[in-house]
Protein backbone atom coordinates (compact mmCIF):
# COMPACT_ATOMS: atom_id res chain seq x y z
CA UNK A 1 0.00 0.00 0.00
CA UNK A 2 1.10 3.48 -0.56
CA UNK A 3 3.76 4.57 1.54
CA UNK A 4 4.10 8.39 1.02
CA UNK A 5 0.69 10.40 1.09
CA UNK A 6 -0.93 12.24 -1.12
CA UNK A 7 0.77 10.62 -3.95
CA UNK A 8 -1.64 12.04 -7.12
CA UNK A 9 -1.62 10.65 -9.99
CA UNK A 10 -0.42 13.39 -11.77
CA UNK A 11 2.15 13.66 -9.32
CA UNK A 12 3.11 10.25 -9.72
CA UNK A 13 3.01 10.51 -13.83
CA UNK A 14 5.17 13.32 -13.36
CA UNK A 15 7.86 12.29 -11.19
CA UNK A 16 8.36 9.12 -12.97
CA UNK A 17 8.66 11.35 -16.50
CA UNK A 18 11.48 12.98 -14.55
CA UNK A 19 13.30 9.92 -14.21
CA UNK A 20 13.47 9.42 -17.51
CA UNK A 21 15.07 12.43 -19.05
CA UNK A 22 14.29 11.54 -22.81
CA UNK A 23 10.58 10.80 -22.06
CA UNK A 24 8.89 13.82 -23.94
CA UNK A 25 5.82 14.06 -21.26
CA UNK A 26 3.63 13.20 -24.63
CA UNK A 27 2.47 9.82 -22.83
CA UNK A 28 2.29 12.08 -19.01
CA UNK A 29 0.06 14.37 -20.89
CA UNK A 30 -2.06 10.73 -22.52
CA UNK A 31 -2.99 9.76 -18.64
CA UNK A 32 -3.91 12.90 -17.36
CA UNK A 33 -6.36 13.42 -19.99
CA UNK A 34 -7.54 9.62 -19.26
CA UNK A 35 -8.24 9.95 -15.94
CA UNK A 36 -9.96 12.78 -16.47
CA UNK A 37 -12.29 11.05 -18.74
CA UNK A 38 -11.81 7.77 -15.74
CA UNK A 39 -13.44 10.71 -13.66
CA UNK A 40 -16.57 11.99 -15.74
CA UNK A 41 -17.08 8.24 -16.58
CA UNK A 42 -17.08 7.30 -12.87
CA UNK A 43 -19.31 9.98 -11.86
CA UNK A 44 -21.70 8.93 -14.55
CA UNK A 45 -21.66 5.28 -13.76
CA UNK A 46 -22.37 6.61 -10.22
CA UNK A 47 -25.60 7.76 -11.49
CA UNK A 48 -26.57 5.33 -13.68
CA UNK A 49 -29.68 4.29 -11.15
CA UNK A 50 -30.98 7.58 -10.45
CA UNK A 51 -30.83 9.21 -13.97
CA UNK A 52 -32.95 8.33 -17.42
CA UNK A 53 -29.50 6.60 -18.48
CA UNK A 54 -29.98 2.84 -18.17
CA UNK A 55 -31.76 0.10 -20.44
CA UNK A 56 -31.54 -0.43 -23.77
CA UNK A 57 -30.56 2.04 -27.13
CA UNK A 58 -31.80 -0.92 -29.07
CA UNK A 59 -28.71 -1.44 -30.84
CA UNK A 60 -26.08 -3.36 -31.33
CA UNK A 61 -22.61 -3.17 -31.26
CA UNK A 62 -20.24 -4.92 -33.88
CA UNK A 63 -19.66 -8.08 -32.09
CA UNK A 64 -24.14 -8.14 -32.25
CA UNK A 65 -23.91 -7.65 -27.95
CA UNK A 66 -26.52 -5.30 -26.63
CA UNK A 67 -25.55 -1.68 -25.94
CA UNK A 68 -26.66 -0.17 -23.13
CA UNK A 69 -26.50 4.03 -23.25
CA UNK A 70 -23.78 3.91 -20.60
CA UNK A 71 -21.27 2.11 -22.91
CA UNK A 72 -21.75 5.24 -25.85
CA UNK A 73 -21.64 7.87 -22.82
CA UNK A 74 -18.11 6.11 -21.95
CA UNK A 75 -17.26 5.96 -25.73
CA UNK A 76 -18.07 9.23 -26.49
CA UNK A 77 -16.44 10.41 -23.17
CA UNK A 78 -13.00 9.00 -24.32
CA UNK A 79 -13.18 10.51 -27.79
CA UNK A 80 -13.81 14.14 -26.54
CA UNK A 81 -11.50 13.79 -24.10
CA UNK A 82 -8.80 12.65 -26.17
CA UNK A 83 -8.81 13.41 -29.75
CA UNK A 84 -7.98 17.15 -29.21
CA UNK A 85 -4.75 16.71 -27.77
CA UNK A 86 -2.84 16.29 -30.97
CA UNK A 87 -1.32 13.19 -29.91
CA UNK A 88 -3.00 10.53 -31.50
CA UNK A 89 -3.19 9.41 -35.14
CA UNK A 90 -5.71 7.00 -35.08
CA UNK A 91 -7.87 5.29 -32.44
CA UNK A 92 -10.48 2.18 -31.87
CA UNK A 93 -13.08 1.21 -29.74
CA UNK A 94 -15.25 -2.01 -29.05
CA UNK A 95 -18.30 0.64 -30.33
CA UNK A 96 -16.86 1.18 -33.35
CA UNK A 97 -16.74 -1.29 -36.02
CA UNK A 98 -13.88 0.57 -37.51
CA UNK A 99 -10.76 2.72 -36.75
CA UNK A 100 -11.80 6.10 -35.75
CA UNK A 101 -9.68 9.13 -37.57
CA UNK A 102 -9.38 12.38 -35.25
CA UNK A 103 -11.47 15.00 -36.21
CA UNK A 104 -10.71 17.42 -39.77
CA UNK A 105 -7.85 19.83 -38.80
CA UNK A 106 -6.55 18.19 -36.00
CA UNK A 107 -2.81 18.13 -35.32
CA UNK A 108 -2.00 14.46 -36.08
CA UNK A 109 0.39 12.85 -33.53
CA UNK A 110 2.66 9.58 -33.45
CA UNK A 111 0.31 7.66 -30.76
CA UNK A 112 -2.46 5.32 -31.04
CA UNK A 113 -5.07 4.75 -28.67
CA UNK A 114 -7.41 1.97 -28.34
CA UNK A 115 -10.16 1.07 -25.38
CA UNK A 116 -12.96 -0.51 -24.22
CA UNK A 117 -14.83 1.86 -23.11
CA UNK A 118 -17.67 -0.15 -20.98
CA UNK A 119 -16.47 -3.27 -19.92
CA UNK A 120 -18.85 -5.60 -17.79
CA UNK A 121 -21.64 -3.73 -19.50
CA UNK A 122 -24.36 -6.79 -18.68
CA UNK A 123 -23.68 -5.63 -15.12
CA UNK A 124 -24.75 -2.22 -15.21
CA UNK A 125 -28.43 -2.51 -14.04
CA UNK A 126 -27.41 -5.03 -10.94
CA UNK A 127 -24.46 -2.51 -9.57
CA UNK A 128 -21.57 -4.66 -10.51
CA UNK A 129 -18.55 -3.53 -10.87
CA UNK A 130 -17.61 -2.37 -14.49
CA UNK A 131 -14.57 -1.07 -16.20
CA UNK A 132 -12.52 0.76 -18.75
CA UNK A 133 -9.70 -0.95 -20.79
CA UNK A 134 -7.12 1.09 -22.96
CA UNK A 135 -4.06 0.19 -24.69
CA UNK A 136 -1.46 2.61 -26.40
CA UNK A 137 0.98 1.92 -29.04
CA UNK A 138 3.44 4.29 -31.10
CA UNK A 139 2.18 4.63 -34.89
CA UNK A 140 4.25 2.15 -37.13
CA UNK A 141 3.19 3.64 -40.39
CA UNK A 142 5.44 6.65 -42.25
CA UNK A 143 4.98 9.70 -42.33
CA UNK A 144 2.69 12.17 -40.14
CA UNK A 145 -1.06 11.78 -41.72
CA UNK A 146 -3.67 9.72 -40.64
CA UNK A 147 -2.87 6.45 -39.18
CA UNK A 148 -4.34 3.38 -40.71
CA UNK A 149 -5.55 0.12 -39.78
CA UNK A 150 -2.07 -1.30 -39.79
CA UNK A 151 -1.01 1.22 -36.70
CA UNK A 152 -4.13 -0.91 -34.56
CA UNK A 153 -3.30 -4.29 -35.05
CA UNK A 154 0.28 -4.29 -33.71
CA UNK A 155 1.32 -7.02 -31.22
CA UNK A 156 0.53 -6.66 -27.82
CA UNK A 157 4.29 -6.45 -26.53
CA UNK A 158 4.52 -3.46 -28.32
CA UNK A 159 1.73 -1.61 -25.86
CA UNK A 160 3.59 1.88 -24.56
CA UNK A 161 1.07 1.98 -21.57
CA UNK A 162 -1.69 -0.14 -20.88
CA UNK A 163 -4.11 0.20 -18.20
CA UNK A 164 -7.22 -0.08 -17.20
CA UNK A 165 -10.36 1.84 -14.76
CA UNK A 166 -12.71 -0.01 -12.67
CA UNK A 167 -15.74 1.54 -11.50
CA UNK A 168 -16.23 -0.94 -8.42
CA UNK A 169 -16.89 -0.38 -4.71
CA UNK A 170 -14.31 2.29 -5.32
CA UNK A 171 -12.97 3.84 -8.30
CA UNK A 172 -9.46 2.54 -9.28
CA UNK A 173 -6.69 3.88 -11.79
CA UNK A 174 -3.87 0.88 -12.69
CA UNK A 175 -1.53 1.55 -15.81
CA UNK A 176 1.65 0.54 -16.48
CA UNK A 177 4.53 1.12 -18.86
CA UNK A 178 6.38 -1.89 -18.72
CA UNK A 179 7.98 -1.56 -15.29
CA UNK A 180 5.99 -1.15 -12.50
CA UNK A 181 2.09 -1.37 -12.17
CA UNK A 182 0.51 1.00 -10.30
CA UNK A 183 -3.05 1.54 -8.56
CA UNK A 184 -4.31 4.98 -7.59
CA UNK A 185 -8.10 5.18 -5.80
CA UNK A 186 -10.66 8.08 -6.41
CA UNK A 187 -11.12 10.16 -3.77
CA UNK A 188 -14.52 11.53 -4.63
CA UNK A 189 -14.46 14.69 -2.20
CA UNK A 190 -11.54 16.36 -3.69
CA UNK A 191 -11.94 14.23 -7.22
CA UNK A 192 -8.62 12.86 -7.43
CA UNK A 193 -6.77 9.85 -8.16
CA UNK A 194 -4.26 8.93 -4.86
CA UNK A 195 -1.89 6.00 -4.91
CA UNK A 196 -3.33 3.46 -3.26
CA UNK A 197 -1.87 -0.08 -4.71
CA UNK A 198 1.95 0.81 -5.15
CA UNK A 199 4.24 -1.58 -7.58
CA UNK A 200 1.58 -4.57 -7.75
CA UNK A 201 3.34 -7.79 -7.82
CA UNK A 202 1.08 -10.71 -8.65
CA UNK A 203 1.13 -13.75 -6.06
CA UNK A 204 3.36 -16.47 -7.61
CA UNK A 205 0.72 -18.35 -6.94
CA UNK A 206 -3.05 -18.29 -6.13
CA UNK A 207 -5.86 -19.75 -4.68
CA UNK A 208 -8.98 -18.57 -6.95
CA UNK A 209 -10.24 -19.79 -10.57
CA UNK A 210 -12.30 -17.45 -12.21
CA UNK A 211 -14.21 -18.96 -15.33
CA UNK A 212 -17.85 -18.72 -16.52
CA UNK A 213 -18.52 -22.74 -15.49
CA UNK A 214 -21.88 -22.54 -17.09
CA UNK A 215 -20.20 -23.78 -20.39
CA UNK A 216 -18.50 -26.46 -18.51
CA UNK A 217 -20.02 -29.20 -21.55
CA UNK A 218 -18.57 -27.30 -24.08
CA UNK A 219 -14.98 -27.39 -22.76
CA UNK A 220 -12.17 -28.68 -24.06
CA UNK A 221 -11.32 -31.94 -21.70
CA UNK A 222 -7.99 -30.77 -20.52
CA UNK A 223 -9.97 -28.18 -19.13
CA UNK A 224 -12.58 -30.00 -17.36
CA UNK A 225 -9.70 -32.44 -15.82
CA UNK A 226 -7.81 -29.00 -14.44
CA UNK A 227 -11.50 -27.59 -13.04
CA UNK A 228 -11.92 -31.16 -11.60
CA UNK A 229 -8.14 -31.33 -9.96
CA UNK A 230 -8.43 -27.80 -8.44
CA UNK A 231 -11.98 -28.90 -6.69
CA UNK A 232 -10.64 -32.53 -5.78
CA UNK A 233 -7.61 -31.78 -4.33
CA UNK A 234 -6.16 -29.25 -1.44
CA UNK A 235 -3.36 -26.71 -1.58
CA UNK A 236 -2.45 -26.02 1.99
CA UNK A 237 -5.26 -27.29 3.61
CA UNK A 238 -8.20 -26.19 1.21
CA UNK A 239 -9.56 -26.75 -2.53
CA UNK A 240 -9.29 -23.51 -4.64
CA UNK A 241 -12.37 -20.98 -4.89
CA UNK A 242 -14.30 -19.94 -7.57
CA UNK A 243 -14.91 -16.25 -8.12
CA UNK A 244 -16.54 -14.82 -11.22
CA UNK A 245 -17.94 -11.34 -11.66
CA UNK A 246 -18.46 -11.69 -15.38
CA UNK A 247 -16.64 -8.48 -15.45
CA UNK A 248 -12.89 -9.03 -17.19
CA UNK A 249 -11.61 -5.79 -15.44
CA UNK A 250 -13.56 -6.41 -12.16
CA UNK A 251 -12.11 -10.57 -12.15
CA UNK A 252 -8.11 -9.31 -13.74
CA UNK A 253 -8.12 -6.74 -10.97
CA UNK A 254 -8.79 -9.29 -8.24
CA UNK A 255 -6.67 -11.58 -9.84
CA UNK A 256 -3.72 -9.34 -10.04
CA UNK A 257 -4.32 -8.52 -6.34
CA UNK A 258 -4.68 -11.89 -4.49
CA UNK A 259 -3.44 -14.05 -7.42
CA UNK A 260 -4.97 -17.37 -9.11
CA UNK A 261 -6.33 -17.85 -12.74
CA UNK A 262 -8.78 -15.80 -14.51
CA UNK A 263 -9.93 -17.93 -17.92
CA UNK A 264 -12.20 -17.31 -20.98
CA UNK A 265 -11.25 -20.63 -22.84
CA UNK A 266 -12.41 -21.48 -26.88
CA UNK A 267 -15.22 -23.93 -26.59
CA UNK A 268 -17.15 -26.15 -29.06
CA UNK A 269 -19.77 -23.25 -29.83
CA UNK A 270 -16.79 -20.25 -29.58
CA UNK A 271 -13.52 -21.76 -30.73
CA UNK A 272 -11.29 -18.39 -29.90
CA UNK A 273 -13.48 -17.25 -26.70
CA UNK A 274 -15.32 -14.46 -26.63
CA UNK A 275 -12.74 -11.76 -25.16
CA UNK A 276 -11.28 -9.19 -27.89
CA UNK A 277 -7.21 -9.18 -28.46
CA UNK A 278 -6.61 -6.14 -29.21
CA UNK A 279 -8.25 -4.32 -26.64
CA UNK A 280 -9.15 -6.41 -23.68
CA UNK A 281 -6.79 -8.92 -23.79
CA UNK A 282 -4.01 -7.52 -24.69
CA UNK A 283 -3.64 -4.55 -22.37
CA UNK A 284 -5.00 -7.29 -19.49
CA UNK A 285 -2.01 -9.15 -20.28
CA UNK A 286 0.30 -6.36 -20.44
CA UNK A 287 -0.52 -5.27 -17.77
CA UNK A 288 -0.50 -8.72 -15.38
CA UNK A 289 2.82 -9.39 -17.16
CA UNK A 290 4.80 -6.30 -16.21
CA UNK A 291 3.28 -7.36 -12.52
CA UNK A 292 4.92 -10.64 -13.11
CA UNK A 293 2.40 -13.28 -14.13
CA UNK A 294 1.67 -15.00 -17.17
CA UNK A 295 -1.08 -14.98 -19.96
CA UNK A 296 -1.52 -17.31 -22.82
CA UNK A 297 -3.94 -18.57 -24.84
CA UNK A 298 -3.52 -21.63 -23.48
CA UNK A 299 -0.37 -22.10 -25.71
CA UNK A 300 1.48 -18.71 -26.93
CA UNK A 301 1.70 -15.80 -25.17
CA UNK A 302 -1.24 -13.51 -25.82
CA UNK A 303 1.46 -10.21 -26.51
CA UNK A 304 3.04 -11.78 -29.46
CA UNK A 305 -0.25 -13.03 -31.34
CA UNK A 306 -0.10 -10.57 -34.42
CA UNK A 307 -3.97 -9.45 -34.65
CA UNK A 308 -5.30 -9.79 -37.83
CA UNK A 309 -8.57 -7.65 -37.59
CA UNK A 310 -9.86 -4.87 -34.69
CA UNK A 311 -12.50 -7.20 -33.54
CA UNK A 312 -11.06 -10.62 -33.04
CA UNK A 313 -11.22 -12.94 -30.44
CA UNK A 314 -8.77 -14.92 -28.60
CA UNK A 315 -8.90 -17.07 -25.59
CA UNK A 316 -7.33 -16.14 -22.58
CA UNK A 317 -5.36 -18.00 -19.21
CA UNK A 318 -4.45 -15.16 -17.07
CA UNK A 319 -2.56 -14.47 -13.98
CA UNK A 320 -0.52 -16.54 -11.39
CA UNK A 321 2.67 -17.85 -13.32
CA UNK A 322 1.89 -21.09 -12.05
CA UNK A 323 -1.70 -21.38 -12.35
CA UNK A 324 -1.13 -20.68 -15.61
CA UNK A 325 1.24 -22.99 -16.57
CA UNK A 326 -0.24 -25.58 -14.46
CA UNK A 327 -3.73 -25.05 -17.22
CA UNK A 328 -1.56 -24.80 -19.93
CA UNK A 329 -0.51 -28.87 -18.83
CA UNK A 330 -3.69 -30.11 -18.90
CA UNK A 331 -4.57 -28.36 -22.21
CA UNK A 332 -1.85 -30.37 -23.65
CA UNK A 333 -1.91 -33.28 -21.77
CA UNK A 334 -5.79 -33.55 -23.22
CA UNK A 335 -4.62 -33.42 -26.48
CA UNK A 336 -1.58 -36.18 -25.67
CA UNK A 337 1.33 -33.84 -25.90
P1 LIG B 1 -18.27 -6.06 -22.79
O1 LIG B 1 -19.25 -5.62 -21.76
O2 LIG B 1 -17.20 -5.04 -23.05
O3 LIG B 1 -18.92 -6.57 -24.06
O4 LIG B 1 -17.44 -7.30 -22.20
C1 LIG B 1 -18.08 -8.30 -21.49
C2 LIG B 1 -17.14 -9.41 -21.24
C3 LIG B 1 -16.18 -9.31 -20.07
O5 LIG B 1 -16.22 -8.22 -19.29
C4 LIG B 1 -16.48 -10.55 -19.26
O6 LIG B 1 -15.30 -11.12 -18.82
C5 LIG B 1 -17.24 -11.42 -20.20
O7 LIG B 1 -17.88 -10.58 -21.11
C6 LIG B 1 -18.25 -12.27 -19.50
O8 LIG B 1 -18.83 -13.11 -20.44
P2 LIG B 1 -19.87 -14.26 -20.06
O9 LIG B 1 -21.13 -13.59 -19.69
O10 LIG B 1 -19.97 -15.08 -21.31
O11 LIG B 1 -19.25 -15.04 -18.92
MN1 LIG C 1 -15.33 -5.75 -22.77
MN1 LIG D 1 -17.45 -2.95 -23.74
Amino acid sequence: MAKKRFMTLPRHILEGEKLHPEATGELSAILLQLSLAAKVISLEVNKAGLVDILGFTGESNKSGDEVKKLDIFAHETLLKAMDHGGHFCVMASEEDEDIIHLPPHQKIGKYVLLFDPLDGSSNIDANVSIGTIFSIYKRVTPGDGPGTLEDCLQPGYKQEVAGYILYGSSTVFVYTAGHGVYGFTLDPAFGEFLLSHDDIKIPKRGRIYSVNEGNYYSWPKGLKDYIKYLQANKFNGKPYQARYIGSMVADVHRTLLYGGIFMYPGDTRNEKGKLRLVYECNPMAFIVEAAGGRATDGKKRILEKVPESLHERIPIFIGSEEDVLLVEKFLADAEGH
